[in-house]
Formats: C-alpha cells, sequence, structure tokens
C-alpha cells in the first residue's frame, strides 16, 4: 500500500516537472490566438476555428535587416505567437538577430525557452553561464552555417566579432519565451530597484549604481 502510494506520488510529480518543462501540449489540431478576447489563460485564448486562415499560420518579412542603430548595436525581430497567431499552444518560435560590426545582443535569459541558434553571415562570439552552483561560462566562436545551444532559463549573449555585419537565426521552445535582458531589469526598472540593494549586490558606490541606472 505504501509501495503504491510512493509511486503515485512520484507519477505526480514527474507530470508537474512535465507540465513545467515547456509550453501546456496542445488538446486539438489548431487553437489560434485570439488576441482581442478578453478572457485570461495560461497562453492565448482559441479563436472560432470556422473563422481560422492560412494568414494566421503566415509572416513575411524575415528577410528584412533589422536596424541596429542603437547603444548595443543589435536587433531582435521576433516571430512569435504575437505576430503569428497559429503558433499559440504549438510551444515554438522564431526570432531574426541583426548585428552591427562589433554589436552585441546583451546578456539576457529567455524564462520559458531553450534556443537553438544558426549563423547565417559573419561570425559570433557566444556563451551562456550556469546557474550559482558553480557559474561556469561556455564560449564558443561561430561561424556561418554553425549552431549553438542555450538552454532555458541561463544567462546567455552574442557579439559580431567579424569585420561585417552579422545574422543569426533562432528558433525557441515556446510560443512566447520572453526575454530578461539582465541590464534593463536590474538598472532600468521602473521604479528603480534602491540604490543601496544594488550598491551591495554589485560591490559598489552608490554613485556608481546611479550612474547606470540613468543610462536606463
Ligand atoms: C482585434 O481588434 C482590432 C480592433 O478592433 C481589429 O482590427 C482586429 O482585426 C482584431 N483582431 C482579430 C484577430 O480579431
Ligand atoms: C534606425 O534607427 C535609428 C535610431 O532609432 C533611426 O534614427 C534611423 O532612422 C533608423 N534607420 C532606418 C533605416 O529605419
Amino acid at each position: 500500500m505504501a509501495s503504491k502510494a510512493i509511486i503515485f506520488g512520484f507519477l505526480i510529480v514527474t507530470c508537474v516537472v512535465a507540465v513545467f518543462a515547456s509550453d501546456p501540449n496542445h488538446l486539438q489540431d489548431l487553437c489560434v490566438a485570439d488576441p482581442n478576447n478578453t478572457v485570461k489563460v495560461n497562453g492565448v485564448v482559441c479563436k472560432d476555428p470556422k473563422v481560422v486562415t492560412a494568414d494566421d499560420f503566415f509572416f513575411s518579412g524575415l528577410d528584412k535587416v533589422g536596424n541596429t542603430s542603437n547603444p548595443v548595436g543589435s536587433r531582435v525581430s521576433p516571430v512569435n505567437v504575437v505576430q503569428v497567431p497559429g503558433l499559440n499552444t504549438l510551444g515554438i518560435s522564431l526570432a531574426r538577430v541583426d548585428y552591427a560590426p562589433w554589436g552585441i545582443n546583451p546578456p539576457h535569459t529567455h524564462p520559458r525557452a531553450t534556443e537553438i541558434l544558426t549563423v547565417l553571415e559573419g561570425t559570433l562570439l557566444v556563451g551562456f553561464v550556469t546557474s550559482n552552483t558553480e557559474n561556469r561560462l561556455f564560449t564558443k566562436v561561430l561561424e556561418k552555417g554553425d549552431v549553438f545551444v542555450f538552454p532555458i532559463g541561463l544567462v546567455h549573449f552574442q557579439q559580431n566579432i567579424g569585420h561585417g555585419p552579422a545574422v543569426a537565426l533562432a528558433a525557441l521552445s515556446s510560443q512566447n519565451p520572453g526575454v530578461i535582458t539582465i541590464a534593463n531589469a536590474v538598472f532600468g526598472s521602473k521604479p528603480d530597484i534602491s540604490t543601496d540593494i544594488l550598491a551591495k549586490a554589485f560591490q559598489t558606490d552608490k554613485s556608481i549604481i546611479a550612474g547606470i541606472q540613468a543610462k536606463f
């Protein structure tokens, strides 16, 4: 009896882990997002399948070069459930990333997705850092045609180390991967995190923290 209870408990834990490991499984052929529906669910409410069309599964324009004239020198063009409502409940999305020479995609994490990135043009230095048990940094230089994986939730970055522009295509294991850019979240929150807290966290002076916060 006790062993049955243990097995049952184990099964429950396994199911819960499965649910949180990726987007939920879809229970029907289509659940095309209805962005105007005011009902809140985990994901987006499905629209009436009778009014679904091929355009709900379509996006055009990923050939367009992103504008990298910004302080970090990169631009992400996402293709997720916002751009393609047919991705709702399917657990997958894409992004094009353009990099100016020496441009970076700054350290960030995707709370809901693993990312697999393919270099289409140029040379990128990429890396990710494991969690606090080790904070181990893995880095690699990628050329055109090379592929690299950033595991779910880990802080990662890319830098264009070639002489011309670089382009990459990223696939992500969520319809809505989310992005937390570390610098923006820590120094650009609204309202600000107190300089006391950040000065202690970064082991530096409050004036330095205030200077960084002013940039965000
Ligand atoms: C959502 O509402 C806007 C404004 O009323 C409308 O233009 C748009 O077509 C609607 N989208 C869908 C998917 O129904
Ligand atoms: C690119 O972005 C910059 C800064 O926002 C802007 O001034 C410029 O006009 C944009 N270039 C194009 C081609 O859209």
